[in-house]
């Protein structure tokens, strides 16, 4: 098969204001494999297998990264990069390095955390991410079946448990997971390991901070078997209220790890994000969430947030927010073409954080715990808010803070305050 394919979807992708993965879904099943993982490869580490296949794109990075992403639709060297890519059927480098990431954000990074840790997280997300899945419990309760499942699947490679989430099971590389009756029945999800740890976070943080570092790309340590199964099983029912819900990814692991009781309120702005959370929770045999739309006009959503005053024992914040910790799974943000959704695109982000953790901060009840979260790692999105929270959020105490990833999960940040008043 010639390897025009990846110069075309890569040109299309540098024209359209659609990301890597929806563009994908365009490309003919048989090819999309082999496009996902090659091209996935290019956009994760530019220069690194530029140089690989000797290939100069630009005199130094700096230049590189200065190109807009429609210019590089024209770059020949880049074509023969992808061609010479396509022809190795796979021979290159799995890891990248500083020089694979824009200019400004390097130096952000270096700014908050340092040349080591800055060159530490580009050689993390500058690889090919892994396939997580999340057990449901009646997946953990019948765990040989699933196994029986899994190494009949010839499509599936070898599975591994998580190193932060008792619940994660992890594949090397490419797994089509979907494809197996067992997801059709619930029994799994795909969920990255730092995001279900988020999930527990939010539940038992106590229990969970331990697994946290104060900074970025600290890696998991052997005795980091933190949770328990008796833990899972001492988990109580609770109100949860998830704020920031999207398709559900950490609503659905809540609502499971409280074994289907208590009640769970899915939150989002945008109706396509509550609609693909229905369609996963139809899916899942739980039956404690709820989506609910929150409706779009400014003074109407903060009626229908004040319903919900002191109710919840839990709110998680997952805020929207730069989006770095998931490099390594949408590598075309790395050009960042688009501004993340959300109804508030004048708002500067970190606005808009603190805007979205103080419109929901009010839902928790007093004793009860706000959670807020990011997939990211600049300071200012971090321990910045952080501080901002415990400066202007009254009555509202931090119980820990911390980073996962990126390393062997994608990188997140989350911190715990408790409601005194
Ligand atoms: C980081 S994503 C959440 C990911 C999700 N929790 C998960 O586990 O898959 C942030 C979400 O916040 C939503 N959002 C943006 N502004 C919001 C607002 N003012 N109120 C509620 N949700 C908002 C976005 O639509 C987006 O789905």
């Amino acid at each position: 098969m010639k390897s025009a394919i990846l110069s075309e979807v890569f040109a299309e992708l540098c024209e359209s204001q659609t990301h890597f993965d929806s563009l994908l879904s365009k490309v003919h099943p048989l090819q999309r494999p082999k496009v996902a993982v090659y091209l996935g490869a290019f956009l994760r580490r530019p220069l690194t297998l530029a140089a690989h296949f000797g290939i100069e794109l630009a005199d130094s990075p700096e230049e590189f990264w200065q190109l807009s992403f429609i210019r590089l639709k024209k770059h020949s060297g880049i074509h023969e990069v992808l061609n010479r890519i396509w022809e190795s059927g796979g021979k290159y480098p799995n890891q990248g390095s500083i020089i694979d990431f824009p200019t400004h954000l390097v130096e952000e990074w270096k700014r908050d955390w340092g040349q080591e840790v800055t060159e530490k997280m580009c050689v993390m997300m500058s690889q090919d991410p892994l396939t997580t899945i999340r057990l449901h419990r009646q997946a953990r309760e019948s765990e040989e079946e699933l196994k029986t499942e899994f190494a009949s699947n010839v499509d599936l490679p070898k599975f591994r448990l998580g190193n932060y989430s008792i619940l994660a099971r992890v594949f090397k590389g490419f797994a089509p997971v979907q494809k197996s009756p067992l997801f059709q029945k619930g029994w799994y999800e795909i969920q990255d390991e730092g995001s279900q740890l988020m999930s527990i976070y939010a539940l038992e943080s106590e229990k969970v901070k331990s697994a946290l570092s104060p900074v970025p790309s600290v890696g998991a340590n052997k005795d980091m078997v933190f949770f328990s199964k008796e833990n899972l099983k001492n988990i109580l029912p609770m109100t949860v209220i998830d704020a920031c819900s999207g398709a559900g990814g950490k609503a659905l692991a809540i609502a499971d790890l409280m074994r289907g009781q208590g009640r769970v309120y899915a939150y989002d702005v945008y109706e396509k994000k509550i609609q693909s959370l229905r369609k996963r929770a139809e899916r899942s045999p739980d039956r404690n969430i709820q989506a609910v739309l929150l409706k779009p006009d400014e003074e109407a959503r903060q009626v229908q947030l004040s319903k919900f005053n002191q109710s919840a024992d839990r709110v998680l914040v997952d805020s929207p927010c730069g989006g770095h910790g998931v490099l390594r799974r949408n590598p075309d943000s790395k050009w960042n073409r688009k501004p993340l959704p959300n109804l508030e695109n004048s708002l500067d982000i970190t606005d808009l954080q603190k805007k979205v953790v103080t419109d929901y901060a009010p839902l928790v009840k007093i004793g009860g715990e706000l959670i807020y979260g990011v997939c990211t790692f600049s300071k200012k999105e971090t321990l910045d808010q952080v501080d901002w929270i415990k400066s202007n959020l009254q009555g509202f105490e931090l119980q820990s803070q911390g980073f996962v990833g990126p390393y062997d999960t994608d990188g997140f940040f989350m911190a715990s305050f408790i409601r005194k008043n």
